[in-house]
């Protein structure tokens, strides 16, 4: 007989736990909208763009439809188009690029940091000369906040003036964190996030916002979600899309934002404890000086081969691990055609052999975190 009791499970995010707390108050949300039926840019857009803007310190917030949308529209804004070179990590989520070539740019892929996992910005003069060799105009770079922290937006900035290019900070996962004090949302010429119900700040389905400083590119972003819009409904001066944040998921929003800053002092708190458990015996998330993460993921670093062992380990004993990201942008079918091979950014393939992700969530309990350290500690040694 096997008198082991294993805990339960760990959810790798707890999705439900939030909707438990959030409840009473999110079904008198999304009943609010119901009764008024204004399903399509409601007045709980507006008001929880004007509450984000708050949040975040930007000038302007235009939500819509999810952060890859975000990304496009942000790009179109910016007037990126086909012959354009789009400077972007390799190790990211395959949105960041996706949006160059959909815009008909060609992407130009970076390698990152050893220690951050974000865009290496001694790269960004390279990537320029190669695209320039390769006949294309380099006018943008998407800099990726990667698992929650933000990039060097100050070294970007330099290396973004002396070449020249317009920047783009895609903060789908580190929305919420801070650069030198200041709340992603304001680094760049614009800054696109996502609702995506996984993030820090997620919605109940599908959602994104840009955030800008700039009056022209605002108005901009507002035409092109509604069908390039102009003075009127029927007035189309852009080619745009339909590309707009529900109301019902706006009202969700308003009550998430609330509890948002809470939420990422206790995902901090979890980073905290995962950090004094594990630190010891694998390589641990780097927070630069000046930064703070919302921990979308809190990534160890597992060499010499043995994370599928470690995985196997941890999933007997009902921890969930997850690979973020298996394969470089660079090396992925879809991008095939720009013609790179493996060895070129060597950091990021190595990243997606080594990187493993642990659950990590507001609720997540101070039990669960020593029981993963301890069942960590008990497969790697
Ligand atoms: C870095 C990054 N960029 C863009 C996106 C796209 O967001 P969405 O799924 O809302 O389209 C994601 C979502 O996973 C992401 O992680």
């Amino acid at each position: 007989m096997n008198l082991r009791t294993n805990p339960p499970p760990i959810p790798f995010i707890d999705i439900a736990a939030q909707r438990r707390r959030l409840g009473p108050a999110i079904d008198a949300a999304v009943a609010r909208v119901m009764n008024h039926c204004q399903f399509i840019l409601g007045p709980e857009v507006r008001a929880f763009e004007t509450e984000l803007a708050a949040f975040c310190g930007a000038r302007h917030v235009v939500t819509c439809a999810s952060g890859t949308d975000a990304l496009v529209l942000a790009l179109r804004a910016l007037g990126i188009g086909p012959g354009d070179a789009v400077l972007c990590p390799s190790f990211t989520f395959c949105a960041t690029a996706e949006v160059a070539a959909l815009v008909g740019a060609t992407p130009v892929f970076v390698d990152v940091d050893e220690a951050t996992f974000n865009i290496d910005t001694s790269g960004i003069a390279g990537a320029v000369a190669a695209a320039k060799a390769a006949g294309l105009k380099p006018k943008a770079i998407i800099p990726v906040d990667l698992f929650g922290l933000p990039a060097d937006h100050d070294a970007v900035r330099a290396a973004a003036q002396a070449e020249n290019l317009l920047v783009l900070d895609d903060a789908a996962q580190g929305f919420g964190a801070t650069y030198n004090g200041h709340r992603l949302g304001t680094f760049g010429h614009a800054t696109a996030t996502s609702f995506f119900p996984a993030k820090p700040l997620g919605c109940y389905g599908d959602g994104g916002a840009i955030m800008t400083e700039d009056d022209g590119l605002a108005d901009a972003l507002k035409s092109l979600r509604m069908h390039g819009q102009g003075s009127d409904k029927y007035d189309n001066v852009r080619i745009g899309l339909a590309s707009r944040l529900d109301t019902i998921q706006a009202a969700i929003l308003i009550e998430k934002l609330k509890i948002f800053p809470d939420e990422i002092e206790a995902r901090n708190k979890v980073a905290r404890r995962y950090d004094q458990g594990l630190e010891d015996i694998v390589t641990t998330p780097y927070v630069p000086t000046g930064c703070t993460s919302v921990w979308a993921q809190y990534t160890i670093r597992v060499g010499n081969g043995r994370r599928d062992a470690l995985v196997a380990a941890l999933k007997a004993e009902g921890i969930p691990t997850a690979v973020y990201y298996p394969i470089p942008l660079h090396l992925q079918e879809c991008f095939k055609y720009l013609g790179y091979r493996k060895g070129d950014l060597p950091v990021s393939e190595q990243a997606c052999k080594e990187v493993l992700a642990l659950p990590i969530h507001p609720e997540l309990r101070e039990e669960e975190v020593r029981y993963v350290a301890v069942q960590l500690l008990a497969a790697v040694v």
